[in-house]
């Protein structure tokens, strides 16, 4: 399946992540997918048209108004495509788009569209983190857009921080997976399953924290394959790079443990299977400096406290959720994990261990044994997406016993 054949609508903001699009055009177009570029005025500072419509092999369009007199149709644009893809999403057209600015093409084109809307906004550090913009790109997620969240690293200003466009790579995989994602088993079907992925973040100051290498990955997989089985699916996730692009999969984003503890109570009672895939950090800063702590002396000290334990309170506030745990360990992994198994009143774990290659935290594979109070089952080492059908294939088991 994929992208070949699909109708696939770019447009381009003026930011200067706008040369990154080449690539994501490139790729489509290599992939046998139709592509109609549309820019803001302002884009052109950026990128050339000529670029642009010979990688697409369509002509670029700016304006409403041809030279000859005829008009650019924005709604015909809107109407043909099979998805639209703004990249990058500038904070000024982000704020266009969820308020209805409608004062150039890729607006009015965009609010003509009836397709599926990809936005991989691209900002400078303190842009990113405005309130106006957090704001806009929640509102944009209400409407049912796909965010595709701006990656850390260097910023071209210099600063360094989230802000920088998501690859193209990463963009044309989301926009793969949504056309993959025709599943046909419908077996969790009227189930509501909760998720948590990823690591948290404890701040020691304002621009430090204490954290850890989840990638989120496969919680994120979980995600997708319970809401493909047809269950309704709230996906609570820390830090992380990862993206979802399916309406069926209700995603919470979250930095620390405390947040994530809150977050989970919000849904627990109503979950029917709850998955704590999450990497949570067991302690935190006890104070959280206000200010940047200067490089003043030979060695620092910070005293930490232990976080909530999010999964043993799930466990002591089961009702009728069936509830799964991870374990990730070094040592004595299978004592470890049967013992917290019980310590914890968990249904199931599972159990990946880091002397397992290919196992555990940023790979895109993984290398699990489940446990129950009566059983234990050993797995080779599979992708991540496919661990997580083995996971749930185990839930669907369990459940019907
Ligand atoms: C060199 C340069 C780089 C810029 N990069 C960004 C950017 O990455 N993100 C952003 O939101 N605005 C950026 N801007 C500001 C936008 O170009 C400006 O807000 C413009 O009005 C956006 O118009 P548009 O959204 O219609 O394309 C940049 C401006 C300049 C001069």
């Amino acid at each position: 399946m994929g992208v070949s054949g699909k109708k696939i609508l770019i447009a381009v903001s003026g930011g200067i992540a706008a040369y990154k699009i080449h690539f994501l055009i490139r790729g489509f177009v290599k992939k046998g997918a139709e592509v109609q570029v549309i820019m803001t005025p302002d884009a052109e500072h950026f990128v050339t048209k000529l670029s642009l419509s010979t990688l697409s092999k369509k002509p670029v369009y700016t304006d409403f108004y041809s030279d000859n007199g005829t008009w650019n149709s924005h709604v015909e644009m809107a109407l043909w495509a099979d998805v639209m893809i703004v990249a990058p999403c500038t904070a000024n057209t982000l704020a266009k788009m969820v308020h209805g600015m409608c004062d150039n093409l890729v607006i009015a084109t965009y609010m003509s569209a009836k397709c599926p809307v990809f936005i991989a906004p691209a900002m400078d550090l303190d842009m990113y983190q405005h309130p106006s913009t957090k704001q806009n790109l929640k509102l944009a997620e209400d409407y049912g857009h796909f965010i595709i969240p701006a990656e850390s690293g260097e910023l071209a200003s210099g600063l360094i921080g989230q802000g920088r466009m998501a690859e193209p790579e990463t963009i044309a995989k989301a926009v793969e997976d949504f056309f993959n994602s025709g599943h046909t088993n419908k077996s969790l079907e009227g189930k509501t399953v909760l998720i948590t992925a990823g690591p948290t973040y404890e701040a020691i100051d304002p621009v430090r924290f204490i954290g850890n290498h989840s990638s989120g990955k496969m919680g994120f997989s979980l995600a997708e394959e319970a809401s493909g089985r047809g269950a309704k699916v709230i996906l609570i996730s820390g830090p992380s790079s990862q993206v979802i692009n399916d309406k069926n999969v209700e995603l919470h984003r979250v930095t620390s443990a405390k947040e994530m503890l809150a977050k989970v109570f919000e849904f627990y009672e109503n979950a029917d299977i709850a998955i704590a895939s999450a990497a949570v950090a067991d302690y935190a800063p006890k104070e959280v400096a206000k200010e940047k702590i200067k490089k003043n002396d030979d060695s620092l000290t910070i005293e930490l406290i232990k976080n909530p334990d999010i999964l043993k309170t799930m466990g002591e506030k089961k009702s009728h959720q069936f509830l799964v745990g991870f374990a990730l360990e070094t040592q004595n992994e299978e004592e470890n994990a049967k013992g917290k198994l019980e310590k914890k009143n968990l249904d199931m774990i599972v159990l990946n261990s880091l002397r397992d290659e290919g196992a555990g935290f940023k790979n895109d594979t993984n290398k699990i044994k489940i446990f129950t109070r009566t059983e234990k089952k050993e797995f080779a080492l599979k992708s991540k997406d496919d661990v997580a059908k083995d996971i749930l294939n185990f839930v669907e088991n369990q459940l019907l016993k």
